[in-house]
């Protein structure tokens, strides 16, 4: 397995326009990770790229973030990882010895995906179990535990999560960037 420490950013897949990967995050397999333009990771984020890890542009991945399990990994345009949140993209199972430092016959392992659709925003501290796609504009709070699938522009929380509501469908970006200098004037 490969690292990329500190700034040793040229193993990536890719590290697009004006993005940044502060120094003290760690990646694991940096060869199979891609970051999109203007997306931010910072620092103590640790992601083992696994399957592979694709995030698109303006992207953030907060402090104390991990992405862990091995599987795969996909954070679409705009969405957001607030700080402490913990993506597992595959597990342990009941039927096997739990621990990772077991030998790897006697463990029953599933390794999956997790997928942030664009405009999504997981709060601080959230665990999102492997095999959950989060769909476009979703929202999960703060703590919560994600288990399924999310509807487009949901709100989410608990554990387990459950849908409290939604949110507004945002425009595309010239209509949002109107209406929000609007809002300033
Ligand atoms: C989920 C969230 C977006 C909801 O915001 P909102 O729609 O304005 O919701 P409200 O504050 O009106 O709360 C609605 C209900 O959900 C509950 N609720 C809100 N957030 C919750 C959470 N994280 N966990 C559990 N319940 C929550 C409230 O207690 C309230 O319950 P009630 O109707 O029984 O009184 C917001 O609370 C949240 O968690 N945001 C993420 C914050 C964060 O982590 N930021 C990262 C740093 S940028």
């Amino acid at each position: 397995m490969m690292t990329v420490e500190l700034t040793d950013v040229k193993k990536l897949r890719r590290l697009g326009d004006g993005a940044k990967v502060f120094p003290m995050a760690k990646i694991v397999s940096p060869e199979v990770v891609e970051i999109g333009d203007h997306s931010f990771i910072d620092d103590f984020v640790f992601i083992n790229g696994g399957q592979g890890v694709v995030i698109g542009n303006h992207v953030h991945i907060a402090s104390f973030v991990s992405v862990i399990g091995g599987g795969k990994f996909i954070a679409q345009d705009y969405s957001d990882v607030a700080c402490g949140s913990r993506i597992l993209t595959g597990t342990n199972l009941k039927d096997g010895h739990m621990s990772t430092s077991s030998p790897r016959d006697l463990q029953s392992v599933t390794v999956g995906s997790v997928t942030l659709e664009q405009d999504v925003f997981v709060g601080s501290n959230c665990v999102l179990h492997p095999n959950v796609r989060m769909r476009e504009g979703s929202v999960l709070g703060s703590n919560s535990l994600l288990l399924e699938d999310t509807e487009p522009w949901g709100i989410y929380v608990g554990s387990p999560a459950k849908r409290i509501g939604g949110r507004q469908r945002l425009p595309p970006d010239e209509e949002l960037r109107r209406k929000l200098a609007g809002q300033t004037q």
